[in-house]
């Protein structure tokens, strides 16, 4: 399973890299905003990056980037994401999961630009996604489990019904806004080809208290040993 990093912050996106080897990263409007960067500085910090450490191309590192959510109509949804393609070979653009987004996606995905749809809260809206050929859907679980709603069955479902008509693969599922590792290691029961989540999300999945108290106990040990 990939690790996609959810965050616009150029820092967070080049720790997550070098440290946890990240395959990608998702962004949306809120994330540019609490960059507290302008949208195409932002773009442009992105798209250095990836020529930086040599991932130019959306097949080695994608990045989404959402369009405008002001706009509903295909055609308007589709000259923005032009726009942002052209910025990069890596980015993806993100668009909502509504009729106009959908129209678009599919018109933009037989022009050879990669789509990711998201704002998905259902089996059937991810259905929807991969009969129209999006590279990615993002089916988010934080938000439905804030609200009380258990996701292990949304996910399998999603899982299951692209494997039943050969989408599974080709439209890839992003579990996103993930909040914990129980969360990470569901979606990676379930067949998940992606988790995204922020920086400190993944940092707190990595650690376990046993790690450090093996570190202290091995340090003492090797204190104690004759090593010449
Ligand atoms: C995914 O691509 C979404 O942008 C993201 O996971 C939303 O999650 P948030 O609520 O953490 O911003």
């Amino acid at each position: 399973m990939k690790y996609f990093l959810d965050s616009a912050k150029i820092d967070e996106i080049r720790e997550a890299y070098e440290t946890f080897g990240i395959d990608g990263v998702t962004t949306n409007p809120n994330h540019i905003m609490n960059s507290g960067k302008p949208f195409k500085v932002v773009l442009k910090e992105l798209a250095d990056f990836c020529k930086e450490k040599g991932i130019e191309g959306w097949d080695k590192f994608p990045i989404s980037v959402e369009t405008n959510p002001h706009l509903e109509k295909a055609e308007d949804i589709i000259k923005m994401a032009r726009e942002i393609a052209a910025y990069s070979p890596n980015f993806v653009v993100k668009i909502p999961c509504i009729p106009g987004g959908i129209e678009a996606a599919r018109k933009l995905e037989k022009e050879g630009i990669r789509t990711n749809l998201t704002l998905v809260f259902s089996p059937t809206q991810a259905l929807i996604a991969a009969k129209n050929g999006s590279l990615f859907v993002s089916p988010f679980i934080g938000w439905k489990e804030s609200s009380g709603e258990d996701c292990g069955q949304y996910i399998c479902d999603i899982c299951d019904i692209y494997k039943n008509y050969g989408f599974y693969g080709k439209t890839q599922i992003i579990c996103a806004a993930v909040r914990t590792g129980k969360q990470i290691a569901e979606c990676a029961t379930y067949g998940a080809d992606i988790v995204t989540a922020g920086l400190q999300v993944f940092k707190d999945s990595f650690y376990h208290p046993f790690t450090d108290y093996g570190m202290k106990k091995f340090t003492a040990a090797w204190d104690k040993t004759i090593t010449e």
